[in-house]
């Protein structure tokens, strides 16, 4: 029977962006698309100023491009929603995608009638977000972050730019209607006004749309950091043992220290600790000032399963097979008894959605848990994640800015060991004789669950009822 998956579950989906202006369409196009791509639902942004700027270059489209009045440049802006949309489809239908992101303004009813009806035809389901935003401050703000860096002012000055882009607003301004849900109650939305103030949803169904929701209901714009550090060297990574729960070595203990020192140095006001359940992260924590620590099961180390407490050259010569498997597909391949970094990825969807709410946040974490919120954050590829140089001893300060967010490197100066492997050049499977005898045996599995797999809801389920998951 097959099992059912986001792509047999959901129909391909078009979210529309709906929104005067520096409204924060491309800032919430862009995170949603990381988010979703990171919990394996692949998808893409068509943002239709992008295929302005490649048809008609930025010289010609100062803010008279947009006047309503100006008819070659609404046939223009036509145009690029229609190319966009057809890639929208293609991306769809022929590449593999799922969800599309329209990012385009879409602010008159007939605008947002022809882009459902174009993707009705095409069998695409959709869901409208519209952004409304009136503080002057916030808008201000937004187009001193993003705009003035846009390549639409390349060639002029910021106190032109700026003019230019608050006349580019009143043009749409003009014509804008926002959803009317008397008139157009036949869409499916969602409105967000004031940065997350009021919520305003109709229509919503299935995962996809509950999902986009539900993220977008937690995000924020407060200017904030996110501290990111693996434990301090433990007794096991000195015997390059993996998992286990030993606590730190005497290196170990004097990054403990240098941790606290650094966290003192940043003055961070109302910081969080995070850590996990594991003595080490624990015991890395312990002096950091804070005002508050949480321990999450969460975010415990990835489980080596039967694996657990071996050295690599260990694992290497009593499951060479299970070994080569996962050097060959390291994101997916699950330890026996254990996990794979896809199913860490669900495991850590709790914590990366409270990361969003929160504000400062120092994580203490382990190895594999480091990579799969750094790819988060960093939008590395799945099949990347897993080889990520994560060093102990070092300290990984994000803090967001324009659409996506800068990263700092702190190493501490104390010598520890690198737990890093290469990822293998040649990976290849022994079908030899010997190596069928090297797959795990049966006893050794005790009750495993193979049918256990990403796309079961099963496993959903599990790592979303889980008390344990949260603080
Ligand atoms: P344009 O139509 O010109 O492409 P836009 O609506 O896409 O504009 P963005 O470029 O995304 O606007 O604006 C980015 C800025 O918006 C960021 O500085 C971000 O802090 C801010 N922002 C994010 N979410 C919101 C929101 N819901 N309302 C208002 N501003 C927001
Ligand atoms: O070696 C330290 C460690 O945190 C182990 O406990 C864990 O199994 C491993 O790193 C994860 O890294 P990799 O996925 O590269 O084996």
């Amino acid at each position: 029977m097959p099992i059912a998956n986001y792509t047999t579950a959901n129909v391909p989906t078009c979210f529309v962006m709906v929104g005067l202006p520096a409204r924060g369409k491309t800032f919430m196009s862009k995170k949603l698309t990381r988010y979703l791509n990171w919990i394996g639902v692949n998808t893409k942004v068509f943002n239709a100023g992008e295929y302005r700027r490649r048809i008609y270059g930025t010289v010609n489209c100062k803010h008279d491009f947009f006047n309503p009045n100006n008819p070659s440049g609404q046939e223009a802006r036509m145009k690029c929603v229609d190319l966009a949309l057809e890639d929208v489809a293609n991306f769809l239908h022929k590449e593999g995608g799922q969800v599309s992101i329209l990012d385009a303004t879409n602010t008159t009813k007939d605008r947002r009638k022809y882009v459902y009806e174009q993707c009705q035809k095409h069998g695409i389901k959709t869901f409208f977000i519209e952004s409304i935003c009136d503080d002057p401050d916030i808008i201000y703000q937004n187009i001193l972050e993003v705009k003035l860096s846009s390549p639409d002012y390349k060639d002029c000055g910021e106190e032109e730019a700026v003019k230019d882009f608050i006349a580019r607003i009143r043009h749409y301004e003009e014509l804008y209607e926002t959803i009317d849900i008397d008139k157009e109650g036949q869409l499916a939305f969602l409105k967000l006004i004031n940065v997350g103030q009021k919520f305003l949803v109709n229509l919503i169904s299935g995962y996809l749309q509950t999902r986009a929701v539900y993220f977008l209901m937690n995000i924020h714009i407060t200017p904030r950091s996110i501290y990111l550090t693996r434990h301090g060297e433990s007794m096991l990574n000195l015997k390059g043992r993996i998992g286990g729960d030993s606590g730190l070595s005497p290196r170990g203990v004097k990054y403990q220290q240098k941790l606290s020192d650094f966290i003192k140095e940043q003055n961070i006001p109302d910081l969080k600790v995070w850590t996990s359940t594991l003595k080490r992260t624990i015991q890395t924590a312990s002096d950091v000032p804070a005002i508050s620590k949480e321990q999450w099961h969460a975010i415990d180390e990835l489980d080596a399963g039967i694996c657990d407490n071996m050295t690599y050259e260990e694992i290497q010569e009593k499951y060479p097979e299970e070994f080569a498997r996962r050097d060959q597909d390291k994101y997916h391949y699950r330890y026996p008894r254990g996990e794979s970094y896809e199913d860490l990825v669900t495991r850590l969807e709790p914590v990366i959605m409270e990361l969003e709410r929160q504000h400062n946040v120092l994580v203490v974490c382990h190895q594999a848990v480091m990579r799969c919120l750094l790819s988060y954050f960093l939008d590395t590829p799945a099949s990347e994640m897993p080889y990520m140089e994560v060093p102990l001893h070092t300290i990984y300060k994000l803090t967001p800015i324009a659409y996506g967010c800068r990263v700092e490197m702190f190493k501490q100066d104390i010598p520890c060991v690198n737990t890093h492997r290469q990822k293998p050049t040649d990976v290849r499977l022994d079908r030899s004789p010997d190596a069928a005898l090297s797959t795990v045996p049966e006893h050794e599995m005790g009750d495993y669950d193979a049918s256990w797999n990403r796309n079961s809801p099963l496993k959903t389920e599990r790592a979303m009822n889980s008390k344990d998951g949260l603080p």
